[in-house]
C-alpha cells in the first residue's frame, strides 16, 4: 500500500505538516508521501477539491481558510468536527470522504504527554483565553473529557459565549472580560492561551500580565512561533508548569495520521527535533 496524503489551504508554503507527516511515514515504515496542494482564493475551490479527491489520495489535512468550506464536499463528518464546525482532517474510507477535527484531541494528548496526571482531578479550575477556531476544539475536548470548571475570557465576550454553548450539563462555564480575568488569575489551576497575541512578528506582546499565578498552576500557550512566548517565559519565571504550542501541532498530526493509517506513531524525539527546527 502506498499512502498518498496532502494538505490544502492558503498560504501553505511555510507549513510544518509535510515535515511532521513524512517523519511519521518513516517511523511507521510505510510507503507514501505528503504533498502541499495550495488553493488560492482565485482558484475554483470546488474544482480543485474534486481534482484532489479524484487523484487517488487516501487522506488530506485542511487548514486556513478552508476548514469550514470543505464540509459540504464530504459524505460524513464525525461528531466532534460537527460540534466544532470545522474539519482539519479528511479520510477516504472505501470511497466515502469523512471529515474529522483533530485539534481538541491533539491538544489533550499533548497536555497528557507533559502532565500524565492531568485527568485525575476533573474539578480543577481551567481558564481559556481567546475564542477563535482553535478554542472551539480545545473547549469541546475538555468538556468531552469531563472537566467541570472551564471559564473563557476573550476581548469580544460574545464570541466566548458562543463557544460556551458546547458545554455539557455537568460543565460550569463563566465568561469574563480580559480585565476581569486578569484580576482573578490566581484562582486558576490551568490557563490556556489561544489568542494570536504574542505571535511572531510581535513576540513582545502579551494578552495580559499574570502577576499572581498560583504556584502549582499550569500555563499553556498554543502559539509555537516563537517557541516560547513572552507569556510562557514570564510564567516560567514563577515556577509554574509550562505547556508549549508546538506539542499540540505534533499530537494533532499524530491523531490525523492515525485516522489515515490506523497507526499511532510514538512521538520519540520529534518534540526535540521540531523545537530545534523552530528555534
Ligand atoms: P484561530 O482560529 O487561529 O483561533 P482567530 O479565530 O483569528 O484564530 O482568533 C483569534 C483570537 O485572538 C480571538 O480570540 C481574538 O479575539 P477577538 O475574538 O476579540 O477578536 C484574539 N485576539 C486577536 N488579537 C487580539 C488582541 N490584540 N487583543 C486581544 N485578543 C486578540
Amino acid at each position: 500500500m502506498y499512502y498518498r496524503l496532502a494538505l490544502i489551504g492558503y498560504p501553505i508554503n511555510h507549513s510544518l505538516s509535510p515535515w511532521i507527516h513524512e517523519h511519521f511515514l518513516e517511523k511507521a515504515n510505510l510507503n507514501g508521501d505528503y504533498s502541499t496542494f495550495e488553493i488560492s482564493p482565485d482558484d475554483s475551490f470546488s474544482l480543485k477539491v474534486k481534482q484532489l479527491m479524484n487523484d487517488n489520495v487516501q487522506g488530506f489535512n485542511v487548514t486556513v481558510p478552508y476548514k469550514e468550506k470543505i464540509i459540504s464536499f464530504l459524505d460524513e463528518i464525525d461528531e466532534s468536527a460537527e460540534k466544532i464546525g470545522a474539519v482539519n482532517t479528511v479520510v477516504n474510507r472505501n470511497g466515502r470522504w469523512i471529515g474529522y477535527n483533530t485539534d481538541g484531541i491533539g491538544y489533550m494528548r499533548s497536555l497528557e504527554s507533559k502532565f500524565p496526571n492531568f485527568h485525575q482531578d476533573k474539578a480543577k479550575r481551567i481558564l481559556i483565553i481567546g475564542a477563535g477556531g482553535a478554542t472551539r476544539g480545545i473547549y469541546h475536548a475538555l468538556v468531552q473529557s469531563g472537566f467541570l470548571n472551564i471559564d473563557i475570557t476573550n476581548r469580544t465576550t460574545e464570541k466566548a459565549a458562543e463557544i460556551a454553548k458546547l458545554k455539557s450539563d455537568a460543565t460550569t462555564t463563566n465568561i469574563f472580560s480580559l480585565d476581569q480575568a486578569e484580576q482573578m488569575i490566581k484562582n486558576y489551576d490551568v490557563i490556556i492561551q489561544t489568542t494570536s497575541v504574542g505571535m511572531k512578528p510581535n513576540p513582545d506582546n502579551i494578552v495580559f500580565k499574570m502577576n499572581e499565578l498560583k504556584e502549582t498552576s499550569i500555563v499553556s500557550d498554543i502559539i509555537y512561533q516563537p517557541l516560547e512566548t513572552r507569556l510562557l517565559k514570564e510564567a516560567g519565571e514563577k515556577g509554574v508548569g509550562l505547556h508549549y504550542g508546538h506539542t499540540m501541532l505534533l499530537y494533532q498530526a499524530q491523531y490525523a495520521f492515525e485516522i489515515w493509517t490506523g497507526l499511532k506513531v510514538p512521538m520519540g524525539s520529534m518534540d526535540r527535533q521540531l523545537k530545534h527546527k523552530l528555534e
